[in-house]
């Protein structure tokens, strides 16, 4: 008797892909057949998936469970050969890139919210990447949209669920199941990359200690084999390293505020040499010296300007790409090294082109993402672990790291000052007064500030010709001092304003301000330009980064 059924549906509103795939309330994914609506509308878009082989996996969030079991009976229903599923349906984002690309599976399905709170009043979420270990191109996630407006049916497998807490192999029907561990492969491409022996040394000599804040999210179990089994760091050094389904109540995302318990821990003057945190899916990024904090932007530049003691990247940087809102630290490094910078729109996808065609080999962003060609994800751990390599060469502090490379190169005082809930219209109104202004803005002198060029930003891939516009409004002065306005793509309640302010400082003798002090005059001509206050309404921005 066949096991296949083919389940009559109708189309769910709003199941539109966003930056990061579709992300929901859980009580939304737990309307019957609203998972399976989206899941047949991503398989109904793939050609030659039969037979062949899919990486399966998520954050471990609430809803992860039930959610795999029914992939995995779908994918058996649609023809798939073989599904690889992390044990207990864990697998980090950058796991489940690094997973496709070393097996070359077809593709891969990661169910996750990012940072976004879990549990049963939580979000949950789902992606699909493709064979190159990334998220698949607009073009696919529009193709998967309209089909889930139009969807009438659905392809499962009545068969009982898989035990996936153990690993091996199993049989759903005519496909193959394999539970691999989640960690292993990721963690053998880190050994190779990095010089563990180096690193595992730092750790013995017992003069330095560090923590890594997991927040009780899927990068427990990656940290503790990486960092307390294969390199040693006494146990302990991994804190909140148990993924819960609830993140432990927490907001899994490493900033200076949500992980505020592992920066009083780094604050203490008796405390570790490096900290540093990762996201709910693992692909965020924080670092963090004794009492100092390295800004995204900077840990890009410092990344690049010394790949070549690290072995994966000995043979030096093809080219290096930021997001536009991203420091311009990474630019001074490029330009000394004689390699390309690409200046790309906020959004991973937009390095996926040219990670692909080897134009660049490191990229990041100002959002604590930072990542490499090793996979088409923005990494983690791999941060952390490129950071511990160079810590374990240099034999410096973090800060003193930090500061050589301002003494070098300079320093690009940086801040992001976001308004969160604002007025949707007031926001828009406030961004559309800014491109009305660019006429008179031109050339316009405030004080010792001269506008040198003003616009909103667009960009167009050097890979396939594709035009994306209207990326942020820059107000460019001389010598790398900017304002950029933009509005963020990932918020949910109303529209999030980001402020952010630049400023260039070559002088070694003025590395030491406060950056909201070196910053103030942009910052007051941020709101005079913007005119932020009477337009949303805010006496300040409700976060500073
Ligand atoms: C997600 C994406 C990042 C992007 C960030 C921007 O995390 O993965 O690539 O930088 O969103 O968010 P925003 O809220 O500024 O649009
Ligand atoms: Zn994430």
């Amino acid at each position: 008797m066949s096991t296949l059924k083919i389940v009559k549906t109708t189309p769910f509103e709003g199941q539109k892909p966003g930056t990061s795939g579709l992300r929901k309330k859980v009580t939304e994914f737990q309307k019957p057949h609203y998972l399976e609506n989206f899941v047949q509308s991503i398989f109904d878009n793939l050609q030659g998936h039969q037979g062949a082989t899919l990486v399966l996996g998520g954050d471990g969030r609430y809803h992860n469970k039930p959610a795999i079991q029914t992939i995995l009976k779908m994918a058996a229903a649609n023809g798939f050969g073989q599904v690889l599923v992390g044990r207990d349906g864990l697998l980090s984002t950058p796991a489940v890139s690094a997973v496709i690309r070393k097996n070359k599976a077809f593709g891969g399905i990661i169910l996750s919210a990012s940072h976004n709170p879990a549990g049963p009043d939580g979000d949950f979420g789902i992606k699909y990447n493709a064979g190159n270990g990334g998220p698949a191109a607009e073009k696919i996630t529009d193709a998967i949209y309209a089909s889930s407006r139009t969807i009438s049916e659905y392809r499962i497998e009545d068969l009982p669920d898989i035990d996936l807490s153990l690993l091996g192999e199993n049989q759903l029907g005519a496909m193959k199941v394999k539970v691999i561990d989640p960690v292993s492969d990721y963690a053998d491409l880190m050994e190779h990359l990095f010089d563990f022996s180096r690193i595992r040394a730092l750790f013995d000599s017992g003069l330095f200690s560090m923590r890594f804040d997991a927040m009780s999210a899927i990068t427990g179990p990656y940290a503790r084999e990486i960092l307390e089994r294969r390199l040693g760091a006494p146990s302990g050094t991994v804190m909140r390293g148990e993924p819960l389904e609830d993140f432990g109540g927490g907001h899994p995302d490493p900033n200076l505020v949500y992980a505020h318990d592992l920066v009083e821990i780094m604050n203490s003057a008796s405390g570790p040499d490096f900290g540093a945190a990762s996201d709910g899916d693992g692909d965020r990024n924080m670092i963090l010296g004794r009492k100092f904090f390295v800004t995204p932007s900077d840990s890009l530049a410092i990344l690049a300007a010394n790949a070549m003691l690290v072995p994966g990247y000995r043979m030096g940087l093809s080219g290096v790409a930021r997001s536009m809102p991203t420091s311009a630290a990474v630019d001074k490094v490029a330009e000394r090294m004689g390699i390309e910078c690409y200046e790309t729109p906020t959004g991973w996808k937009f390095f996926g082109n040219l990670l692909d065609a080897r134009k660049i080999t490191l990229c990041g962003e100002e959002s604590f993402g930072t990542g490499s060609d090793h996979v088409r994800e923005k990494d983690g751990l791999w941060a952390v672990l490129f950071w511990l390599n160079l810590l374990a060469v240099k034999q410096q502090s973090v800060a003193q790291i930090v500061r050589e490379h301002w003494a070098k190169f300079g320093r690009n005082y940086y801040s992001r000052h976001d308004y969160e809930e604002v007025d949707a219209k007031a926001a828009e109104g406030l961004m559309q007064h800014l491109r009305d202004s660019f006429g008179t803005l031109q050339g316009k002198r405030f004080g010792a500030l001269q506008v040198k060029q003003c616009d909103d930003f667009s960009y167009t891939d050097p890979v396939d010709g594709s035009v994306t516009t209207g990326q942020g409004v820059r107000i460019l002065f001389d010598n790398g001092t900017r304002i950029v306005f933009r509005l963020s793509g990932t918020g949910t309640v109303g529209a999030t304003l980001r402020v952010y302010l630049e400023t260039y400082q070559p002088d070694p003798s003025k590395h030491d301000m406060d950056t909201q002090q070196a910053l103030a005059q942009l910052i007051q001509l941020a709101e005079e330009v913007g005119q932020i206050r009477a337009r949303t309404g805010r006496e300040q921005p409700t976060v500073i980064t």
